[in-house]
Parts: structure tokens; C-alpha cells; sequence
């Protein structure tokens, strides 16, 4: 028979009775084996006839078509391979249909006996023993001193792992340390043990049992808890802290969870060492006889240039948050001496560096009656002292160790470098200027990567000092023998550069006035700080430290951000 034949044969018969197939256009998934929407593969056309009614199948026959030809009832050999392959799928179908079943089972059971047991532990209500000792309240970082008598302690979870249906470990973090709690039996199968999560806060009641030889428990000892009760769940699931951040996660991420991110080891570390540190740089001063003051924040001057100044309305008035203290230190000498503050300092900075804050913790001083090298040896003497006496402190040398294992207190003299050799360096290491490929030369601002470059090539502190007037700041007096340059400089530390920037301050009126002057500076809101000049001036200096980049230095962070609580730069002001 032709294909035309064919095809009218099939036109005028029952088309129950004939299945299509077309190798080119059909498809398995959209067909319905009608010939205008053909199938792809006899298989499917093997599975449209196994669901016709039975009657019905053995009278059904397939008509296939390949590419161009016409539609000729299926080849028997052909036939055979499609029912072998169909077969062979409807089997591993079948197969796969069973598997599916018996999953299904294991959840469904798993499900039912997890119900179970959460009903169970619903029934389980702990109580404190009436007849066990009185519990005192102790923090972890008394654990030691208590062993051995039953005590409570509060805190988070912050790690907790279940072996068995009879005994969980808690780790217990209050701040002050961490603590291996162990609960056994009725204690770990309540509604609350079965579904702790961590970041909750507990009360654990119990006696603290050094571990045993060959166990290992931080302070090696653990808590044998007799009782305890969850304070306030943490979420689980979607919302639980694992599932919004890791130490992996992108820093924006990090930065927007910051107020749960300072829970963790590194974080919370690194503001204990900071405290730690502020009280060192409060007991150096205190040593040395300067007096502690809190200047104001808000302000109608500038210290540091206009272009970093975040300025506000002030009741109608044009005002700043302060850049620095330094001019309002200055006032406090006549009366206090030598002074220091450690203030916030504010700055609208453009740069999105690792080293730059809007808002920072400025460790400031200003001392009366003193020379230049003077200057330079205080801030040098301080930096030694404040490292030496939190490296002292067992726990905090312990946590600066964890950060940055390489760190050593400094013994060597502070390298002190003027500028100008500074510039030579630069040029003899081939260092060149980014604007225009070209040697850097006398007057240029030595930028940040540069600097950076020759700080961590040298490796070691270095004052930078006599900056040309004209890249510092009006209060810089010239010096005496080369008024090209100032009495400044600023301290470079390895990794992250500078972190001290001081100077000796013009203590001459007229001299000031005329700096004002060569700035374009209006000096009338400034009446208060040009009076120094005329009541009894005197010549004097002082610094500000960025206490993040101390930090940021000491224990080895990559970024001043991770040096604060809550940072804040270019388009963050959150948490
Ligand atoms: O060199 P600076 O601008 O000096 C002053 O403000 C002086 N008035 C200080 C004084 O003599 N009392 O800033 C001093 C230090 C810098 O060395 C740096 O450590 C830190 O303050 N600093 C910043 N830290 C973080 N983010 C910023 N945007 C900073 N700007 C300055």
C-alpha cells in the first residue's frame, strides 16, 4: 500500500485504533497520539495503548513516521525494541514507585515518633530538687573557684550537640567566658532540650566537676547540671543566626547583622582587646600625670580642613561634628597641664579606604612646655607602654595571640625619617606619583598605598616627620631651621600605616592670625582659641590617635571596621 494509500485508509478509520508517532515533530510530553499531535517514541505510544481498555489494546496499532517519509505501520523488529525498552522503563517505574513508597514510610514514621516524643516531652516538667544545696549565682569566669559546690549560671548557648537520647553539651558563653555544661536523662529529653536552639539564653544549675583525665573542656572542667531553664528561645529554622550569616558571608551581609555578628569569638575578641586597650592608654596617661577631659562634639570650627567636615543646623546655626579635640585640649593647659581625651572625631570622607571611618575614637593629648623630640618620645614611650601593658594581662595577651600569632611587644627605637627622605625612598624604590607616572618630589602629598608600601617594606614603626606647610595643617609651626617644613609627623605602623598625627602648635598670636590668613580661614570664630595666644601663651604640642587603627594593627584586622562597635562610612549609619 502507498503512503497516500495509507493515509486515507487511516483518514476514513476509527483513530482509537491507531496510535501516531513522528520522530521529528512529535513529542512524548505534548502529544496525544492523534496524527495531529503525534507522539515522539513508540514507547509513549506503547504507553497510550497499555491505557486503553483492554478490548480495546490488541486492536491498536502504531503508525510511525521518520523525517520526510510518510506514515507506514511500525516494523515489527521495530515493535520489538519499543516493548523491550517500555517494558524495561515500566519495571524500573515501577521499581522507582516502591522506593518513593518506602521513603515516604521512613518520614512519615521518623515524623510520627518525633511527634511522639515532642508529645512526650511536653509531659516532662523539671523541678529543682528542694533537697539539694541552695544554688549561688556565679559567672564563668568564676568557674574555677567554684568547683565542686552547686552554683547557677546564665548565659547564651553557643554551641550544643546531642549524643543519644540521654546526654546533650551545652557551651555556655555569658562573656565573661565558656563554659561545658553536661545534661543527662529527664534534662535532655524536655520540649525545651529537643528543641534548643543555639543564641538561646539558659540558666544552668548544677556543680562544675573538673573533666576527667584524656577529656578536654575549656578551664577543663564542665558544669553536671541537676536543673535548668531556657531563659528566652533563639529562632530556629530560616531565622536561626546560622542561617543568616556565616564567617563567609559577603561583608555588607556582616555588616547588617553586626548587632548579632559581635556574639562571635573573632568579633567579641576584638572589642575586649579594644576596651582593654582604652584602659591602657587612660592608665599610661594617668601615669604620666595628664588629666582626662571630654570636650565637646558639637562645634562651630574646623581642625582638619572644610573638606571632611559634616556640618548640621545647630538651633539655626551653621555647626560641625567635631573633627578633632586638639583646639579645645589646647585651652585646658593653663589650668590641667597636660591633657587628654578619648573622644569620638568625625570626618565626611570620600575615600572608602580599610583605614577610614566617618566617625572614629580619637586618643588625643596636648602638653605644655615641651620641645618637638620631647613630642616624638612621649607618643613613642605610649605606643611601647600601652602594648606593654595589655601584652602583661594573661587574657588579653591570650586573645591578641588567637588574632594575630606573629604579634611581639615593641623594644627597638622607632625609625625617624624627615619627609624629604621619605620622598628619596619612594623614588629610589621606584615608587612613582599614580596621577602621572613621575617621580614624587618635595611638596607632594605622599598618599595612602605608597606610604603603605614603604611602611610594611621597612616593617617597622616609623615617624614620618617636618611635612612642608602646605600639605598640613594652619596650626603646624615652621621649623626653625628649614621653615619649608613644619614641627609634625605623623607615626606609620606595618599593615596599616599611619596612626598618630601631632605636632608642635604656633604659639605666637600674630603668627597664628596670619596663618589664618594663608588658609582663607575666618579667624573670628576661633576668638577662643587665638586667646591662648594672649593670655599666657606657651609653646606646646600634642596628637590624635585612631584608636581603630591601633587596633587594627595589634590584632591584625584587615579592616578599621572591624575595630568598633558599629561602623560608620560611606553609606552605612546602621545598626
Ligand atoms: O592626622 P589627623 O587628622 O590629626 C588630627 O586630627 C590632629 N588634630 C590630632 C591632634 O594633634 N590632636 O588625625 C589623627 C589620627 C590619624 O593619625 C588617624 O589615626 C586617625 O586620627 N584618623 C582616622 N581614623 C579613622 N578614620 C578616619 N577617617 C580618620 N582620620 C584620622
Amino acid at each position: 500500500m502507498s503512503s497516500e494509500e495509507l493515509a486515507t485508509k487511516i483518514a476514513q478509520m476509527d483513530i482509537a485504533a491507531l496510535v501516531f508517532t513522528d520522530e521529528a515533530t512529535g513529542s512524548d510530553e505534548a502529544g496525544n497520539g492523534s496524527k495531529d499531535a503525534p507522539y515522539k517514541t513508540p514507547q509513549a505510544a506503547l504507553a497510550h495503548i497499555a491505557s486503553l481498555p483492554e478490548d480495546k489494546q490488541e486492536e491498536t496499532k502504531i503508525l510511525t513516521k521518520k523525517a520526510e517519509e510518510g506514515y507506514t505501520y511500525i516494523t515489527p523488529s521495530a515493535l520489538k525494541r519499543a516493548k523491550k525498552s517500555y517494558e524495561l522503563s515500566v519495571k524500573k517505574a515501577l521499581k522507582q514507585a516502591e522506593q518513593d513508597a518506602r521513603d515516604q514510610a521512613q518520614v512519615e514514621a521518623k515524623l510520627a515518633e518525633e511527634q511522639r516524643r515532642i508529645a512526650e516531652s511536653m509531659e516532662i516538667v523539671l523541678t529543682e530538687d528542694p533537697a539539694l544545696p541552695q544554688a549561688t549565682r556565679i559567672r564563668v569566669i568564676d568557674a574555677k573557684a567554684n568547683r565542686n559546690t552547686r552554683i547557677k549560671v546564665s548565659g547564651w548557648v553557643s554551641r550544643h550537640r546531642v549524643q543519644g537520647r540521654d546526654m546533650m553539651f551545652i557551651v555556655l558563653r555569658d562573656g565573661t567566658g565558656f563554659l561545658q555544661c553536661v545534661l543527662t536523662n529527664q534534662l535532655c529529653r524536655t520540649y525545651d532540650a529537643l528543641t534548643l536552639t543555639i543564641e538561646s539564653s539558659v540558666t544552668l544549675y548544677g556543680e562544675i566537676k573538673e573533666v576527667p583525665e584524656g577529656k578536654s573542656a575549656p578551664d577543663g572542667h564542665e558544669l553536671i547540671v541537676d536543673f535548668w531553664e531556657v531563659i528566652g528561645k533563639a529562632p530556629g529554622g530560616d531565622e536561626s543566626i546560622e542561617n543568616l550569616f556565616n564567617s563567609n558571608s559577603d561583608p555588607s551581609v556582616l555588616l547588617q547583622q553586626r548587632h548579632l555578628v559581635i556574639r562571635g569569638d573573632k568579633a567579641s575578641s576584638i572589642l575586649k582587646v579594644r576596651s582593654r586597650v582604652m584602659k591602657a592608654f587612660r592608665d599610661h596617661f594617668d601615669n604620666v600625670g595628664y588629666t582626662e577631659v571630654t570636650p565637646p562634639c558639637m562645634v562651630q570650627t574646623q581642625v582638619e580642613g572644610g573638606s571632611t567636615l559634616f556640618s548640621f543646623n545647630y538651633y539655626g546655626e551653621e555647626a560641625y561634628l567635631t573633627q578633632s579635640s586638639q583646639l579645645y585640649l589646647e585651652t585646658c593647659l593653663p589650668s590641667m597641664g597636660g591633657v587628654y581625651t578619648m573622644s569620638e572625631s568625625y570626618r565626611a570622607e570620600k575615600s572608602h579606604t580599610r583605614r577610614h571611618l566617618s566617625e572614629y575614637t580619637h586618643c588625643e593629648a596636648e602638653v605644655p612646655f615641651i620641645t618637638f623630640d620631647e613630642l616624638l618620645d612621649g607618643i613613642e614611650n605610649m605606643i611601647k607602654d600601652v602594648v606593654n601593658r595589655v601584652w602583661a594581662e594573661p587574657e588579653t595577651r591570650a586573645m591578641i595571640q588567637a588574632l594575630n600569632p606573629e604579634f611581639e611587644p615593641l623594644t627597638e627605637p622607632f625609625v625617624r625619617m624627615r619627609y624629604e627622605e621619605g620622598i628619596k625612598w619612594l623614588n629610589e624604590h621606584g615608587i612613582k606619583r599614580a596621577e602621572d607616572g613621575q617621580d614624587f618630589e618635595f611638596g607632594d602629598d605622599i598618599p595612602e598605598a605608597p606610604e603603605r608600601v614603604m611602611t610594611d617594606a621597612i616593617g617597622k614603626p616609623i615617624f614620618l616627620t617636618h611635612f612642608p606647610g602646605p600639605i598640613k595643617a594652619f596650626y603646624m609651626p615652621p621649623c626653625k631651621d628649614d621653615p619649608r617644613v613644619t614641627e609634625s609627623a605623623d607615626l606609620l605602623m606595618p599593615s596599616v600605616g599611619e596612626i598618630v598625627g601631632g605636632s608642635m602648635r604656633i604659639w605666637d598670636y600674630e603668627t597664628l592670625l596670619a596663618a589664618y590668613k594663608r588658609e582663607g580661614l575666618d579667624p573670628a570664630p576661633y576668638y577662643w582659641y587665638l586667646d591662648q595666644r594672649k593670655y599666657g601663651s606657651c609653646p606646646h604640642g600634642g596628637f590624635g590617635l585612631g584608636v581603630e587603627r591601633f587596633l587594627a594593627w595589634l590584632t591584625k584586622s584587615f579592616s578599621v571596621r572591624d575595630c568598633c562597635l558599629y561602623p560608620r562610612f560611606t553609606g552605612r549609619c546602621q545598626p
